[in-house]
């Protein structure tokens, strides 16, 4: 039986919040509810090697899982009226381990915080009919200084074209860690190899509702859908525990490897859950509390979906 610390409740309370906004969609994931699921080959470069001790980032091709995802807890939203999009991948490594990288189109997160991340909910909650008035996005702006940056993006992100040419990171602060013990803060981040396509909202509006779902199926068929992984490799003094914030763009980056997608997309994604701190020795968390939080949202919305709730 799992023990209830106080992030385990907070956890709840959140994915609770989340279904009172959004509504409860039985056996779906609380957020990013619509997805589909692709069998994969990463292949490293090896550029890496000297940074990690982790063997699919050194010199092991291994198989993997990718979920492709519209971020709204409604499987039912259009995909042009949730612009932010989301890649999970599952790395397998032998000895039946597994690793995830979880990323969405935008390169960072609304708060550092998960109880104030508890507090944006409660706050959007309150809206009236659930959709905020130029007033209630003044007030947010004003209560949430630090979640500024993303509002901004998010308001500002353009649509992708497919999911195939989105730029993925992964947001968070990782450490790796080398033969000799020393870490490196690293983000991570999906380039596509068909390069970044976009539309204007217009456009992705005039495009049937599961649009991106719909052009996937027809690309995997014609062509191999490649993403090259980048590591960016942080310097003294980038931040490690806040997601709300960018490392400049001068860091150096590397080519750890390619994602190649197959053509065969898995019908049965109900029993996956890409918690990003499942890690294998080589890759650490950082001390960034929404990572670790991430760990209970996702086992909560994982068992409620899995019961059929
Ligand atoms: C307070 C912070 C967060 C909360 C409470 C939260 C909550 C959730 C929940 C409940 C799910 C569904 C999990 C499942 O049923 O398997 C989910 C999925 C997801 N989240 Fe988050 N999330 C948070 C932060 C983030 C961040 C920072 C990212 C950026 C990388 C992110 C990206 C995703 C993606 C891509 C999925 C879909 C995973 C899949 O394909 O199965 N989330 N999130």
């Amino acid at each position: 039986m799992r023990v209830e610390t106080s992030e385990t409740v907070l956890a709840k309370s959140t994915v609770n919040r989340i279904e009172e906004i959004a509504g409860t969609f039985p056996g779906y994931r609380r957020a990013h509810a619509k997805g589909m699921l692709y069998e994969a080959t990463f292949t490293p470069t090896g550029e890496a090697s000297a940074f990690t001790t982790a063997s699919h980032l050194r010199d092991t091709e291994v198989q993997a899982i990718v979920r492709f995802s519209n971020s709204s807890p409604n499987p039912s939203t259009a995909d042009a009226l949730a612009a932010v999009k989301g890649m999970s991948v599952q790395f397998q490594l032998p000895n039946d381990a597994v690793t995830n990288l979880v990323s969405i189109t935008l390169p960072i997160f609304v708060t550092k915080s998960p109880q104030i991340f508890f507090d944006i909910l409660n706050t959007v909650k309150s809206f009236k009919n659930g959709k905020p008035h130029f007033k209630d996005m003044v007030n947010l702006f004003a209560s949430y200084p630090e979640s500024r940056a993303a509002f901004q993006m998010i308001r500002k992100l353009k649509h992708t074209k497919s999911y195939a040419t989105g730029r993925y990171c992964a947001v968070h602060a990782f450490y790796l860690v080398n033969e000799q013990g020393f870490r490196t803060p690293v983000k991570f981040e999906w380039e596509p190899e068909a390069g970044i396509e976009t539309l204007s909202i217009k456009e992705a509006i005039s495009l049937p509702s599961d649009y991106l779902g719909i052009e996937m199926s027809e690309r995997v068929k014609l062509e191999e859908v490649r993403f090259r992984l980048q590591i960016v490799i942080g310097e003294q003094g980038d931040s490690t525990d806040d997601p709300t914030k960018e490392w400049p763009k001068d860091r150096q980056r590397i080519n750890a490897g390619v994602l190649r997608v197959k053509t065969k997309a898995i019908v049965d994604q109900d029993h996956f859950v890409f918690d990003p701190t499942v890690l294998p020795p080589g890759i650490e968390c950082s001390d960034d509390e929404i990572l670790s939080f991430r760990k209970d949202a996702y086992s909560v919305s994982y068992d409620r979906r899995k019961k059929g709730q």
